[in-house]
Parts: structure tokens; sequence; C-alpha cells
């Protein structure tokens, strides 16, 4: 344990189930920073429940009720800025980001997609992995820059695309690693032992 753990802020917008994977490696151990907020832009994410069981400051800031994306991303950073973050770590946050929301958080604030960028960037990246015969599939987590899903890799997950898989056995194997993958990079980034 280190008195100068790194703070973590985590973006959400559904089923959070990668924010469940980093909470749960901070729980046991495997990451020695603290998670001071996790935010959703849905009020019916799934994910928040879970972050209240575990006692975690949560809250919902929604898209919906701001009028354009700069308004809301202006909200947004503000509110992350009070729970300092080193780390903002977005897990199936589903929204574009302006460039000045990127720039504000540049250097802190990373991503997980589903897919071996620069392979597949954007959306339905299961189904255009098994389209494209690809033979090797999986996540990688990169520093966000203005560029959709662009951006240094950090670290990624490679699974195998076999014959008969569909979406669902594809992304469950896919899914699997990046719950791995996840918080090992967060590790490597928060780590002040190195
Ligand atoms: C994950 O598979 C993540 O890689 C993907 O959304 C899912 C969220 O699941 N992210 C993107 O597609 C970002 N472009 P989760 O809410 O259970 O973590």
């Amino acid at each position: 344990m280190s008195i100068d753990k790194k703070n973590i802020v985590i973006l959400i917008s559904g089923r959070g189930s990668n924010m469940m994977s980093i909470v749960n490696a901070v729980n046991n151990g495997q990451i020695d920073a603290n998670i001071t907020a996790i935010i959703s832009n849905r009020p019916d994410a799934a994910g928040i429940e879970f972050a209240e069981q575990q006692g975690i400051t949560n809250l919902i800031i929604d898209h919906k009720e701001f009028d354009s994306r700069e308004s809301f991303d202006q909200a947004l950073a503000k509110e992350i800025d009070s729970y300092q973050p080193d780390l903002l770590v977005l897990a199936g946050f589903m929204r574009i980001l302006t460039a000045d929301f990127v720039e504000h958080f540049a250097g802190r604030l990373i991503n997980i997609h589903p897919s071996l960028l620069p392979k597949f960037k954007g959306l339905d990246t299961h189904q255009r992995a098994i389209d494209a015969g690809e033979k090797e599939h999986g996540a990688s987590v990169h520093f966000v820059t203005a560029e959709l899903d662009d951006g240094p890799v950090i670290l990624q997950a490679r699974v195998p695309v076999l014959a008969n898989d569909d979406v669902a056995s594809l992304s469950a194997r896919v899914l699997e690693q990046e719950h791995k993958l996840y918080p090992d990079a967060i590790k490597k980034l928060t780590s002040t032992t190195e």
C-alpha cells in the first residue's frame, strides 16, 4: 500500500461489467488506487446499482438533459474534476467526446475497445470481424485522443475466431479477456512502485 495512491474516476453507460472487474481488482488489491467516483450518462445503467452496493460515490449526468454535446461535456468535465482523477476510465461509455473534453484530460483518459485496434474502430466490431474472415480478434486498452478509437494502445488481448462463431459467442470470449485486460492496464498506469 502506498500513501500517494492514484485516484480513478470511471464513466459507464450500461451493463458496467468492465467497471465491476476494475472495482473487484481494487478490492482484492491487484490495483492500488482509489475509485473516487463512478458516473453514468444514462439513468438506467445497471452498473450504477453495483457502484451503490459497493459504497462507491456514484452519480448520473443524463446527456438528454443538455441541449448540446458541448454543454454536456462541460458539465461532465466539471463534475469529474471535483473527484481529482489521475486516471479517467471509459468503461462502456458510449458517447463521442468533444475535442475540448479529450484535451482537458489528455494523457489520463483511457478506453477499452472490443477489437484489435487499429482494426474495427467504431461499432459492431464482432460482426465485422466475423464478416471479414478474421482468424483472430480481441480487445484494446488505449489512450483517448480526439479521433474516434484512435490513440496509443496500452495493452491488447487476443482470442481466436472459431468457424462457427456468432456475435454472442465471439463477444463473450472477448469480454472474458476484457475483464482481465482492463485491470492489468490500470495496474500498469497507477502503480507507484515502478
Ligand atoms: C465492452 O465490450 C466494451 O469493450 C465496449 O462496450 C462493452 C461494454 O460492456 N466498448 C465499446 O464498444 C467502446 N467503443 P460493459 O458495460 O459490460 O463494460
